[in-house]
């Protein structure tokens, strides 16, 4: 029987994050941190999936066929989701073991996003759906919403293109940038938050702060898109001036914290030419600019105040490996939402 195993990576989001929830764009690299899933069809009339927790243990969940996709259970509901997306569109299987495998510590860097695109594109492939990209990032963003109930779908989409995009709410566009460089140095503060809890947050202060908020949103997307060319014509100064902006009005929207502002200080200090956090707030990951000459000293900045990540950014998007021959899904370069 085939084996199909999807490896997807995880995301560093660069400018535009939580006004992307509201119609506006952001833009999004991928980082070398790949959630891989592997997917067997059985007999057993039975979803199985197995999963390292947060603690390193290997945990297993069953479920009979029929009830995949209701009361979601926390440590494995994105995969299942997954699975229930796919399964509302391919003939009913007999059975389906899932192991999913990855880094247990994602930094806030997009695992759940990962591991999402990886189980759809490996029980795609082995119940015969042939999708394009556009249609495993509209199954994928369908699970993310069943699991978290919002988001943007901007980690999904780079989960599946790879490399740098511009993407706006929802995927109306997806689009590829090229960037020669992405010399971005990335800090974790310590501390793993939830996405949803901050993106609620946010929502809450909308409520009570309509005009205000729906302004502030507007000017993040102001910067989005003059950052959009700063990145990719590699003007570092213009850059780092934006990504600093950005920084500052996701303070006014209360998601930073001390332990990433500190970060954020430090590097700034440390000769980078702008820093932020990156996604959701509330912990996680900031990432500095650095230009060659100062990349020691921010570096050393980071670890001082938390931990350098060091890992490869603008890496390929999904990949599936069927009895050891990888390929990419259909429409793998990035273009606009038809
Ligand atoms: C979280 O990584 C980024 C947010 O903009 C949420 C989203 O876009 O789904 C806060």
């Amino acid at each position: 029987m085939k084996t199909i195993t999807a490896r997807a990576p995880g995301k560093l989001m660069l400018l535009g994050e939580h006004a992307v929830v509201y119609g506006y764009p952001c833009i999004v690299t991928t980082v070398g941190l790949y959630v891989s899933a592997t997917v067997t069809l059985t007999n057993d009339h039975r979803l199985t999936i197995s999963t390292p927790n947060l603690r390193h243990q290997k945990i297993t969940f069953q479920k009979p066929l029929d009830e995949i996709g209701q009361d979601l259970s926390v440590e494995t509901a994105f995969a299942e989701a997954a699975v229930a997306q796919i399964l509302a569109r391919a003939a009913a299987p007999t059975g389906l073991l899932v192991h999913t495998d990855g880094p247990t510590l994602s930094y806030g860097l997009g695992s759940s996003s990962a591991v999402t695109v990886a189980v759809a594109a490996a029980c795609a492939h082995a119940l015969g759906l042939n999708l394009t990209n556009r249609e495993l990032f509209d199954l994928a963003y369908a699970a993310v919403l069943a699991a978290q109930g919002k988001g943007s779908g901007f980690d999904i989409a780079a989960a599946i293109y790879g490399g740098t995009i511009w993407f706006e709410t929802a995927g109306k566009a997806i689009e590829p940038l090229i960037c020669p460089e992405l010399p971005f140095l990335i800090g974790y503060s310590g501390a793993k938050v939830s996405t949803r809890r901050f993106v609620d947050g946010v929502a809450q202060l909308r409520q009570r702060q309509p005009t205000h908020i729906e302004r502030i949103f507007q000017q993040i997307s102001e910067l989005t898109k003059d950052a959009r060319s700063a990145l990719t014509n590699q003007e570092w100064q213009r850059l780092g001036d934006l990504l600093d902006l950005n920084q500052g009005l996701l303070d006014s929207l209360g998601v930073n914290t001390p332990p990433l502002a500190r970060l954020i200080f430090a590097a700034r200090e440390a000769g980078a030419l702008g820093a932020k956090l990156s996604g959701a707030g509330g912990g996680d990951c900031m990432f500095a600019l650095s230009q060659p000459a100062d990349r020691q000293a921010i570096m050393a900045a980071i670890n001082h105040h938390g931990q350098w990540i060091d890992l490869p950014l603008g890496v390929p998007g999904v990949q599936i490996t069927v009895d050891d021959h990888t390929y990419n899904t259909p429409n793998r370069s990035p273009r606009s939402a038809e």
